[in-house]
């Protein structure tokens, strides 16, 4: 089949209770391979549904309006690659790609794992290609490293490998949805445009951060501890990895030249009532990826007053509550 068909797919977006920032030697740099492995919770309540389509010429839309930009060249390499990966030669036919962002509005929340996830599913299943989840999920990666575990519900799990062609470098469910039924707040501050994309801010940790030797050799370790504190429910000694995780790349940017940071003044305010919190028995442990937002995690029990709790502090738009969610989905539609 050299003709594209209508699909449509779903991913939920994931945050990484484990890390990835930095990336490996990889040749060509598009593989995009992670120096450090990451460990994810997919989320129910933030999404994205892509639709590609047939048409006469690319065209990319999203949450209603269309883009001509670095987003849309983004989308439109992800396809050329998908139908590379497919199996088909000469020119990849033109399509139209509808993608709507169920995130907070305005919340500067990453949308690209969810982003990339749903339009490899969809671009693959209207090329006609295999669907098979290994695979996509390598070729979602080169979309956005935290895409690649967008695939799978629950807790997802991504070693960095060590081929230089990736193909070690792929995300697997560890544990469904219902493993565990825990929750991740998503405390949001207010936000600016962001300081550094996580691309450039990656590769100046990695060029110029005397820390980032350390983070990358700690990763493996807190990897493994992470993922035996998951089996076994243990939410203390998990917290302490997802916190541990986070601080190191955080530190890594900060002591990079020149230095710099995603956190605004209220990220460190709630970072620290969340301590307090834990202190007088209210347990969530942060985590904070390439913008000021906090991310939670904590025992679904525990998640109404946490929530009530940091939603008060000054400087905090909203908290969301999220359980883990479902894995991604896909349709043909014509
Ligand atoms: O996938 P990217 O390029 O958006 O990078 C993700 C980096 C972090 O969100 C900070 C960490 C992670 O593992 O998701």
């Amino acid at each position: 089949m050299s003709t594209l068909r209508t699909a449509r797919a779903v991913a939920h977006s994931n945050i990484a209770l484990c890390k990835y920032w930095g990336k490996r030697a990889s040749d060509p740099p598009s593989l995009n391979l992670p120096a450090t492995g990451s460990l994810s919770l997919t989320l129910d309540a933030l999404w994205t549904e892509t639709e590609v389509a047939p048409a006469a010429q690319d065209r990319f839309e999203l949450d209603g309006a269309v883009h001509a930009d670095d987003a849309a060249r983004k989308v439109f390499a992800q396809l050329d690659r998908l139908w590379r990966a497919a199996g088909h030669g000469g020119a990849r036919p033109a399509a139209a790609v509808r993608s709507v962002n169920h995130l907070p509005t305005a919340a500067g929340l990453a949308s690209s794992a969810s982003g990339f996830a749903a339009l490899t599913l969809a671009g693959m299943a209207a090329m006609g290609g295999a669907m098979e989840r290994g695979p996509l999920s390598a070729l979602a990666r080169q979309g956005s490293g935290s895409a690649a575990r967008s695939l799978w519900g629950g807790f997802v799990r991504l070693d960095r490998g060590v081929r230089p062609d990736g193909e070690d470098c792929v995300a697997r469910p560890l544990f469904p949805a219902n493993h565990w039924d825990v929750r991740l707040l998503v405390v949001q501050t207010t936000s600016g445009k962001k300081a550094i994309g996580s691309t450039a801010g990656m590769e100046r940790s990695r060029t110029t951060s005397p820390y980032y030797a350390a983070w990358v050799d700690g990763s493996d370790a807190d990897l493994d501890r992470a993922q035996q504190a998951l089996a076994a429910r243990d939410l203390a000694t998990l917290g302490a990895v997802v916190e541990h995780s986070c601080f190191k790349m955080h530190a890594c940017m900060l002591a990079s030249q020149p230095p710099f940071s995603y956190w605004n003044g209220t990220t460190l305010e709630v970072v620290r009532a969340l301590w307090a919190a834990r202190e007088a028995g209210l347990a969530g442990y942060a985590t904070i990826d390439a913008g000021p937002h906090v991310k939670v995690l904590c025992e679904a029990a525990t998640a109404p007053a946490l929530a009530k709790r940091l939603g008060e502090l000054p400087g905090v738009v909203a908290v969301q509550t999220c359980a883990p969610g479902p894995d991604a989905s896909h349709e043909v539609l014509s």
